[in-house]
């Protein structure tokens, strides 16, 4: 899988640590930094992997910053992104099956490595289930399109 990944300051450690987690497992990982901890701005970071999922350039991408908050918050402004804050593995792959998620985000104040390491293998191997989860899909996306 070729995945977008992206983090601002606080997230630059766990960043490196999933980065390597990732690439270990055989994924292709592309960084679209932060490439440090000095002090940035989470915005830069959650519109550039958003748009790398949209584009087509990465399947799916992977967000860290204090929380995941404010990093979600940026991508999912996005069109097209489901970006999906996430702090336990269930969740992870259930935004997957049922939501279609197409970005994980996490904190890196609020879970540890192993934790994170967890979320990322369910999101990373769950499959959207399509059926009764696409119109509801498809009523989100008339949301952003000024339809619903
Ligand atoms: C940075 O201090 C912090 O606000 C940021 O990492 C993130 O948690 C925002 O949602």
């Amino acid at each position: 899988m070729n995945i977008a990944i992206g983090n601002d300051h606080v997230g630059y450690e766990l960043k490196n640590h999933i980065k390597k987690y990732l690439e270990d497992k055989g994924h292709t990982v592309k960084d679209f930094g932060a490439f440090s901890s000095e002090r940035t701005d989470y915005p830069i970071y959650g519109k550039a992997v958003a748009d790398a999922v949209i584009s087509g350039e990465c399947d799916y991408g992977m967000l860290i910053c204090g929380t995941g908050v404010g990093i979600s918050l940026a991508a999912n402004k996005v069109k097209g992104i489901r970006a999906v804050v996430c702090s336990e593995p269930y969740t992870a792959r259930l935004c997957r099956q049922h939501n279609n998620a197409n970005i994980i985000a996490f904190g890196a104040r609020v879970i540890g490595s192993a934790t994170a390491e967890m979320i990322v293998d369910e999101f990373f191997n769950a499959t959207y289930e399509g059926e009764r989860h696409q119109k509801r899909i498809d009523m989100i996306k008339q949301i952003e399109d000024g339809e619903l």
